[in-house]
Parts: structure tokens; sequence; C-alpha cells
């Protein structure tokens, strides 16, 4: 059976996921952040993108010990199990992504990554699953994680691979944080990019929640999909 896939992320007012400068630019309020971290301490996975993966190399933990201490007293592990999907995996062994924790992580990568860093990542801990093919078959690496007991992930972006999860059917509710900001731009990455579809396409969304969630002007903005 498919894992549940709650798509979290923070988004300018004109859709924007970061700037023009692609370095991660901050949108999230500390109300915000606070509610993304809660959201991570309910799943079992949270998985990013390769881009964002290799240029930020997140943390993407509960960090509060408030929170790890909720899971641990519902038998859960500290921090959900952390998931990426890369190409070619090219991963700094001390970010972030491969040292904070303790938490589970999992790499799906293909063919493309040199075997070297397939020898430092297994060396590390982290569980690699190398799959043929030009891109990772993200339907087939759910799967997978669903084998493996994770039921509830979240997915944390970037708006490529957001766009190949609503374009596969595999996302089932969308929550965003419309950060009050402008950051315009045609190459800034916007809230689903990848090739997009015609507009007969459109995929259907019902709306869960809409509210001010900060004093900045801030609005979380709750769908799930139809
Ligand atoms: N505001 C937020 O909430 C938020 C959250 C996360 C990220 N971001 C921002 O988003 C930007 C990065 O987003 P992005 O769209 O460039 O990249 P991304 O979605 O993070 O990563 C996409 C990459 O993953 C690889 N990939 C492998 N298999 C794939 C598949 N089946 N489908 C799609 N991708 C697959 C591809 O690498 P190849 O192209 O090498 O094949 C693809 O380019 C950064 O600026 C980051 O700061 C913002």
């Amino acid at each position: 059976m498919k894992p549940y896939v709650i798509i979290n992320a923070a988004m300018s007012v004109d859709g924007k996921l970061d700037s023009i400068e692609r370095r991660g630019a901050a949108l999230s309020s500390a109300q915000d952040r606070r509610r993304v971290l809660e959201l991570r301490a309910e799943v079992d996975a949270v998985l990013v993108g390769g881009k964002t993966l290799l240029r930020e190399s997140p943390r993407l933990t509960v960090k509060l010990p408030e929170l790890s201490q909720q899971r641990l007293a519902r038998g859960l592990p500290e921090n959900p199990a952390k998931v990426g999907i890369v190409t070619r995996a090219e991963l700094d062994p001390r970010g972030d992504f491969v040292t904070a924790g303790p938490a589970r992580r999992i790499l799906f990568t293909t063919s493309q990554t040199p075997p070297d860093q397939l020898e430092l990542l297994n060396s590390l801990g982290v569980e690699v699953f190398v799959q043929d093919g030009q891109r990772v078959d993200v339907a087939q690496a759910l799967e997978m994680l669903a084998g493996l007991g994770l039921r509830r992930l979240m997915l944390e972006g970037g708006g490529t691979l957001i766009a190949e999860f609503i374009r596969l059917g595999l996302a089932d509710e969308l929550r965003v944080y419309l950060a009050p900001k402008i950051f315009g731009g045609v190459t800034a990455p916007t809230l689903v990019d990848g090739a997009g579809w015609l507009a007969s396409a459109a995929r259907p969304l019902r709306l869960i929640e809409a509210r001010v969630l900060d004093e900045t002007g801030g609005l979380l903005i709750h769908y799930e999909f139809l």
C-alpha cells in the first residue's frame, strides 16, 4: 500500500519556494517553524529532493527535546527517518542530512552515483537504494518505504520533486505557509515546477483549512488532493 504523503512547504505570495539565488532563503516565521517541527514529529519519514539535499544538506530532525520525548513516549524513534531522492549523489559526509540525529537515513539514487560515494554512505550507516534509469522512480521508492514500515510521509520540497509526486498522483495533502514576501524572478523555484501539464489535467483540491498563522501576516493554507 502507498504511504500517506503530506506535501509541506513555505512560499512567497508570488508562489516561490526560494529567491533567484537558490540558497534556501528564509520564508517561515517562528510560528511556522514550530508548526513544521510538530508536523515532522507526527510522521514516519521526511523526504527531500536532490537539489535541496545536495545544496543545503538539511537537518530534517524534530529539533525540540519535548517533541522527541513525545515520540519516544509513543514508542517511536526520536526523529522520523530522513529520505533523500537524488539522481547522482555527492553528499557531504559532514553535512546535517548525514550527521544530524539520531535518525534513520535513507537514500534513493540511480547507478549514476559513483561507487566510492555509495561505499562512503554505506560506511556512515545511510541505507542506499540504487535504481536503474535516468532518475529515481518515485512510485517504486514509496513502495519500498511502505515495505520498511514507513506509512506517513512528509515531502518538504523542492518544487521539482513536489511536481513529480503530484504528476504521479502520489500526494494526499498540501500544507503551505504563505509568507508575506515577494521574491519574483522567472528562474526562482516555485511550489510546483517540473514540465507542468495541460489545464485539462489540473489537479483538483479541497480546502481543509485557511488561517492567519502569525502577526507577520503569514497564512497557513491546507488542502487535500481529490
Ligand atoms: N520554501 C520551502 O519550503 C523549500 C523547501 C525545500 C526546498 N526549497 C528550495 O527549493 C529549491 C530546490 O528545488 P528544486 O526544484 O531545484 O529541486 P528539488 O525538488 O529539491 O530536487 C529535484 C532533483 O531531484 C532529482 N530527482 C531524482 N529523481 C527525481 C524524480 N523522479 N523526479 C524529480 N526529481 C528527481 C533531480 O536531479 P537531476 O536534475 O540531477 O536529475 C531533480 O532535479 C532550493 O532553492 C531550495 O531552497 C524550498
